[in-house]
């Protein structure tokens, strides 16, 4: 017995030795290679210069990230015309097209001089469809590779991510010598992700074979909670985040342990809201019509929305014939499955006996909907958890009362409940707030315009003097480096 354990504790010792043998001079020559690196990297440096390097591999994509990162860059040449500023992207339009289709998509003409691109071929690497396994860390990996080449490209004096690839961060800083910021949009992963896998539940990238497994269960939990630690570890070489709203904020708050007002601050990505703004308030144009805008997709929860209507109809029955009280649905449809479930809710309003109250709008042209927003009173808003709900800011922009879902993004950034909107759970309550607000619909003046105002926070005006003020001082960093250098 005894020699059994002097055994297993020596072979114990001995494969600890090993390891302390190996592992040690592998960290010294991690360290010492470091320190070459970031010599041989900031030797290549332009001392002179401030350049601020804009990491977004997909920068013609056109969506609200691309919009955030176009009026980043807008302001920033406003305010500082001799600063240099780089976008690394793996697009192939020419300089040209690139300048020409922001101009288009987002009205912004951005100052050709001194704003270049760095293009990137290595792009491949962080597609999702070259990892069918292990994407999360298949796709942090390439993006070190992605982030390795555009260093060698070019070596900014400000490193700023726009699109979430926080494994670049430790490249830019540690060798490139770059101060690091980021804008965040979605964190790579989240505790919700964690607690997903841990209620052994089924979700996007948890396939079936994978959660009636117990022990790849555990294993895809270990797998999580090691990458949340590296994602951490990344996460610290960035002096800056700036957060797109709350539900994005909180997460990076407990996974990258950062301090709101100290090097994490919530920065709301910029709506086109003064188009909207420029809709009549007055009552005397508006319909009694209650007006959804979302994409028809499962989450929305459409039939709740046509629940609440026959509710409606039938507590108060003034809505049938007097005020004859329409729901419009508007909404996009990506593909054949969002065009059935169309179909079944026309069904089901058929099947309440409402189909005469309700009325579909199938992707519609922007004219279409505006025409709409400066017509309805009430808008509806079912989806339960929205991470933020940009169709709840358009109605309020054009003066249309909201009653939303009384969580997620609508809860936490867009409306204050009985001020700027109502915030309800049950059919049951939102009948009762849409019925106060077309029967009284006087008493909301004041409601209307507060939640208008209120639209002011998701202007791009606001996002340019904040997101300047949030960037200041990393430039003054800068430039009292370079003074010291003269
Ligand atoms: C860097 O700045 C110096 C003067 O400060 C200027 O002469 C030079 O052209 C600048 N270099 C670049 C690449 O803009
Ligand atoms: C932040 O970005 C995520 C991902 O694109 C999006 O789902 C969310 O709605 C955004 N939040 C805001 C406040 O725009
Ligand atoms: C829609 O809302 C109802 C009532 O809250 C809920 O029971 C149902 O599960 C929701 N459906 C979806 C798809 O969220
Ligand atoms: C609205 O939110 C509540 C939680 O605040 C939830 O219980 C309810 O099911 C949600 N309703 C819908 C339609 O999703």
């Amino acid at each position: 017995m005894i020699l059994i354990c002097l055994t297993i504790s020596m072979t114990l010792a001995a494969l600890l030795s090993t390891l302390i043998v190996l592992v040690v001079p592998l960290i010294i020559c991690t360290i010492i290679l470091l320190f070459v690196l970031r010599i041989k990297y900031s030797s290549k440096r332009d001392k002179k210069n401030i350049s601020i390097g804009f990491f977004h591999p997909y920068c013609t994509a056109g969506g609200g990230g691309e919009r955030v990162l176009w009026c980043a860059i807008k302001s920033l040449q406003d305010s500082y015309p001799d600063i240099k500023y780089y976008v690394y992207t793996g697009d192939k339009e020419s300089d040209e097209q690139i300048f020409d289709k922001v101009t288009s998509t987002f009205d912004i003409q951005l100052n050709r001089e001194n704003c270049k691109f760095i293009r990137l071929t290595k792009r491949k690497w962080v597609e999702a469809s070259t990892y069918p396994r292990f994407t999360l860390i298949g796709q942090s990996l390439g993006s070190m590779i992605l982030g390795w080449e555009a260093l060698n490209l070019f070596n900014p004096t400000i490193f700023c991510d726009t699109m979430g690839y926080a494994f670049t961060f430790p490249i830019f800083s540690l060798i490139g010598g770059s101060i690091v910021s980021c804008y965040v949009h979605y964190p790579t992963i989240s505790s919700d992700m964690i607690s997903k896998v841990e209620l052994n539940s089924e979700s996007f990238n948890n396939d079936k074979s994978i959660s009636s497994n117990k022990y790849l269960t555990f294993g895809k939990l270990i797998y999580y909670k090691i990458f949340a630690k590296i994602y951490y570890l990344v996460g610290s070489f960035s002096k800056l985040v700036m957060v797109n709203g709350t539900w994005t904020g909180n997460h990076i708050k407990n996974i990258w342990k950062k301090e709101y007002g100290k090097n994490l601050f919530k920065l709301y990505p910029p709506v086109d809201v003064e188009n909207r703004k420029e809709l009549p308030l007055d009552w005397m144009n508006r319909k009694n019509m209650i007006l959804s805008i979302a994409q028809f997709r499962p989450e929305k929860n459409h039939s709740l929305q046509l629940e609440t209507l026959a509710h409606l109809l039938q507590k108060y029955p003034i809505h049938k014939n007097q005020l004859r009280t329409k729901l419009v649905l508007v909404g996009g449809v990506r593909d054949q499955d969002d065009r059935d479930r169309v179909s079944a809710l026309e069904e089901l309003a058929k099947k309440l006996k409402i189909e005469d109250h309700v009325e579909f709008k199938i992707s519609i042209p922007a004219n279409q909907l505006n025409q709409l927003l400066g017509e309805a009173s009430v808008g509806i808003h079912t989806m339960w958890n929205e991470h933020f709900g940009i169709g709840v800011v358009e109605l309020m922009a054009a003066g249309v009362v909201p009653v939303g879902n009384n969580s997620g993004g609508p809860k936490e950034d867009i409306i204050k409940n009985e001020e700027t909107g109502f915030l309800a759970t049950t059919k049951e309550e939102y009948a009762e707030y849409i019925h106060e607000i077309l029967a009284y619909r006087e008493k909301y003046r004041d409601m209307q315009r507060k939640a208008r105002e209120s639209t002011e926070r998701f202007s791009e005006s606001n996002f340019n003097s904040q997101w300047l003020m949030l960037i200041k001082p990393l430039i003054d960093k800068c430039n009292s480096e370079k003074s010291k250098l003269d």
